[in-house]
């Protein structure tokens, strides 16, 4: 399993790849593909809890469904979001990143922000909380946004996002999670901080990049514009479903294969009492 340190270490020497995952058998199959981090993204609320935005996504939720991925990967690097408003002073964000470090053996915690955000870097880094950072296109502000929108895009915004990244690589984030910003601003970031950047929807000038689970393998019903299906799940399973209902309605499923038996002289005993009474 990749350590904090060792995903540090590995700017520069190889790109690292991560993927979301919610539940048990997502978290097998990214330990089984030697997934390098699974990040439990409180994008849980929109892939798997049905809700629009991460807004809604408790630390209950985050706890419950990073227990499961760790069940599922008990030797993958695991991060856990902190959901909205569970880190906004140091205090409180050191009492709910130690629930989630301590009740679903997380590897570190991801938190959105940047500069306004250093004193509860500090505070967790300080005990011994890996960081990782998100700076760019942060759901949870998704209100102050104005929506899901492309970041960084003025020379002064590209200005303090590397100020923003700077800051968080040099109070020891492990990485930092860049969203939705252009390519050449990544690029420029990631040459310019010592802490990884990891990319999702920012381009390939990055350290490493990340998928939502459900984008990576075509889960997803409208795929956002920086995805790549890498298959087609949601295809696949829906096909699946089709021919199963179509054999139980055909009565070609279960077959003989599928079905268990009874030893013909037990049968033919069972039968004999039957008609003996
Ligand atoms: O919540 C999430 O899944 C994330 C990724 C999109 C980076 O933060």
């Amino acid at each position: 399993m990749l350590t904090a340190p060792q995903l540090r270490a590995l700017k520069g020497t190889r790109p690292s790849t991560w993927i979301t995952a919610y539940d048990v058998v997502q978290a097998q199959v990214a330990e089984e593909a030697a997934i390098d981090v699974i990040l439990v993204g409180d994008s849980l609320g929109m892939t798997t809890l049905g809700y629009d935005s991460t807004i809604p996504v408790t630390l209950d939720d985050m706890v419950h469904h990073a227990a499961m991925v760790r069940r599922g990967a008990p030797h993958t690097m695991m991060i856990v979001d902190l959901p909205y408003l569970t880190y906004h002073n140091p205090g409180t964000a050191l009492a709910n990143a130690g629930r989630i470090m301590q009740q679903t053996l997380a590897n570190g915690v991801k938190l959105e922000g940047g500069r306004s955000i250093i004193p509860v870097v500090d505070a967790l880094i300080q005990e011994k909380i890996p960081v990782i950072g998100h700076l760019g296109l942060t759901p949870q502000s998704v209100h102050t946004m104005g929506g899901y929108k492309v970041q960084a895009k003025s020379s002064s915004a590209i200005g303090e996002l590397l100020e923003d990244a700077r800051s968080l690589s040099d109070h020891g984030a492990s990485a930092i999670v860049l969203e939705g910003i252009p390519d050449r601003v990544a690029a420029y970031v990631t040459a310019h901080i010592e802490a990884p950047t990891i990319g999702i929807g920012a381009g390939p000038g990055v350290d490493g990049q990340v998928l939502v689970f459900h984008d990576c393998l075509g889960i997803t019903r409208s795929l956002p514009k920086f995805a790549r299906p890498f298959a087609e799940v949601r295809q696949a399973m829906i096909s699946g479903l089709l021919a199963y209902r179509g054999s139980v309605q055909d009565g070609s499923f279960p077959g003989d294969r599928e079905s268990y038996h009874v030893p013909d002289a037990e049968w033919d005993k069972f039968l004999r009492e039957q008609d003996g009474r």
